[in-house]
């Protein structure tokens, strides 16, 4: 079968490989019918995730048909259309039965496996160990290019943005980073009933899709940012502040933006230390939350795009096959020079 093959920083190649094949009885072979590419990847490219090493398939977010089924595997079937998450899990070790499968002890003490510890979904088929587990039946009204987007960007928003943020009905939310991640917080913070939600951003295009979205009001950021939204909250100060860039200037308008009693819910991931004003925060009588994605949210997400309550599909704004799969990298590393969100890849 054909695969993206990580080869050291920098070094990708659409190439030949052996086929995916069932290791453990508790496996499925899905063949993959649309994936996409994360941020995550472009980290990975750029030799920042030391645990992927050459050799590697990228990709943890897929659609698919289940092809081959290990003997142990109860829940699924070949001929299954499922959904494949970033996260796996074993269902049984502590952090699984907590429901936080992000710590999945089994599979490697970490749920993020794909394209990372074992090889990923950018592929034509994948192994998903702990299958029963893992995967998620594909309802028969969501279509592959609504459900690939909750394999990862949409389940973070909302578990790691909106759920950890403690959104609740007339809330003001600020959401600073208007990628597929804060988007996705943009898109569920209104089903918790917040009153405003303000996107910032630098970019324009993420602006004009965040309204489409469902946020209130776009500010972009600058100098002002701070000031405006305050503008926008009647001096008070959003309840609920939402990191998704990941930089330290990002979290510290994020945190500047919350009143007393508000939470500052950080998604992004970060690669340096924060220097946060505590000497001002202790008094304000803040919480911050920051975390991994569980993906456990994925039912109750199906179920809303499903019921047409979640426009899943606006998320992709471009189409490519398999054989363009650089292209795909391209268009999605130089995201706003395209007025690109997220890619949707299928094999032809
Ligand atoms: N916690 C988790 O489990 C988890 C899971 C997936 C992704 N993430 C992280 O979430 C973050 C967002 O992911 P994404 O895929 O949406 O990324 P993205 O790069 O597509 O989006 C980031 C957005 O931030 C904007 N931005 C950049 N600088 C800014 C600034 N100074 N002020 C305001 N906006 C600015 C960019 O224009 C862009 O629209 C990343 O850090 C990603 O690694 C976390
Ligand atoms: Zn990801
Ligand atoms: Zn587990």
């Amino acid at each position: 079968m054909k695969a993206l093959v990580y080869h050291g920083p920098g070094q990708k190649a659409w190439e030949d490989v052996p086929d995916a094949a069932i290791q453990e009885p508790t496996d499925v072979v899905v063949r993959v019918d649309t994936t996409t590419i994360c941020g995550t990847d472009l980290h990975i490219l750029h030799g920042d995730v030391a645990a992927v090493t050459d050799g590697r398939i990228l990709g943890h977010e897929a659609v698919g048909t289940v092809t081959e089924v290990g003997d142990a595997v109860k829940g699924f079937a070949v001929g299954d259309r499922v959904l494949v998450p970033a996260i796996t899990k074993c269902g049984r070790c502590e952090y699984c039965q907590r429901g936080m499968p992000s710590h999945c002890q089994t599979v490697g003490g970490i749920g993020w496996i794909f394209g990372h510890l074992i090889d990923g979904t950018q592929a034509e088929s994948v192994r998903v160990p702990y299958a029963d587990t893992s995967l998620y039946t594909v309802p028969g009204d969501v279509t592959n290019e609504q459900a690939i987007f909750l394999a990862d960007s949409l389940p973070t928003g909302y578990e790691v943005g909106v759920l950890a943020g403690q959104v609740r009905p007339g809330d003001t939310v600020a959401v600073v980073g208007a990628g597929a991640v804060g988007l996705s917080a943009i898109l569920t913070t209104g089903l918790w009933g917040a009153s405003k939600v303000i996107a910032i951003d630098t970019n324009k295009f993420r602006l004009d899709k965040a309204l489409e979205f469902g946020a209130t009001d776009a500010v972009e950021a600058g100098a002002s940012t701070v000031a405006d939204v305050i503008a926008l909250t009647d001096g008070l100060g959003v309840d609920v502040s939402i990191e998704a860039v990941g930089y330290p200037e990002t979290l510290l308008t994020t945190a500047s933006l919350v009143r007393p009693g508000g939470t500052i819910a950080n998604i992004g991931v970060h690669g340096v230390p924060v220097e946060l004003p505590m000497q001002e925060m202790w008094i304000q009588n803040v919480t911050l939350t920051m975390g991994l994605v569980d993906t456990v949210s994925i039912p109750t997400l199906l179920k809303m795009v499903a019921s047409g309550r979640i426009p899943a599909e606006k998320m992709g704004t471009h189409t490519f096959t398999f054989d363009q799969m650089d292209d795909a990298y391209d268009v999605f590393k130089n995201a706003a020079s395209n007025s690109a969100l997220k890619v949707v890849i299928t094999p032809a």
